[in-house]
């Protein structure tokens, strides 16, 4: 299987990239090979909602979209990383999945979706519920299978020295 994982963290050393890369680990340990994406240093516009690409057929924004529009298309499995920022996705995350309004949705149908948070608040913690629920309808619209969703509080321990958050982030890229 064919992967993108998108880090939507701007820390690359923090505690979803930890979380990212145990998940990785574990989808290298069964040949899954794919591009990881980290989102904070792409040149992302915000989608302008001008329309454009449902009569043209493609976005009329230049920018890196174009690189990351064709290894969303190929990839069997979209893999979305990031820190839960006030109840929601952070703005890097936000501005990637906005984007995806000017591709064919037909890409999707059958892709698999795989969702690692983390978030500083203990649970029960309504914020990575509240994400999770907007990627299963999201996956639900786009006709694509929801896999997985890993949610991890940082806020006691670093994901880091979280062996049992690690595994199962281990697991799951296995499972891919
Ligand atoms: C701008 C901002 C907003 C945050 N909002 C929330 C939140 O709504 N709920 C929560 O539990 N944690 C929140 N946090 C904490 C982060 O989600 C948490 O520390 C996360 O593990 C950071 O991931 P990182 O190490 O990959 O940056 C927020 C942190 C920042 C910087």
């Amino acid at each position: 299987m064919r992967y993108i994982a998108l880090l939507g963290s701007p820390r690359k050393d923090g505690n979803t990239a930890a979380l990212l890369a145990s998940f990785l680990e574990g989808a290298a340990s069964k040949g899954h090979t794919g591009k990881s994406v980290y989102l904070h240093e792409k040149k992302i516009f915000p989608c302008s909602g001008c329309n454009a690409c449902k009569k043209e057929g493609k976005c009329v924004l230049s920018d890196d979209m174009t690189d990351l529009y064709p290894l969303v298309e190929e990839a069997d499995v979209i893999v979305h990383a990031f820190p839960v920022y006030w109840w929601a996705s952070p703005a890097q995350t936000k501005l990637f999945q906005d984007r995806l309004y000017a591709m064919d949705y037909a890409h999707f149908k059958g892709k698999q979706l795989f969702l690692l948070m983390t978030y500083g608040g203990e649970d029960p913690n309504s914020g990575p519920r509240l994400c999770e629920q907007s990627y299963r309808d999201i996956c639900e619209f786009l006709d694509m299978r929801f896999r997985d969703c890993i949610g991890v509080c940082s806020g006691t321990t670093p994901v880091r020295e979280n062996k049992r958050a690690l595994e199962r982030a281990f697991l799951a890229g296995a499972s891919i």
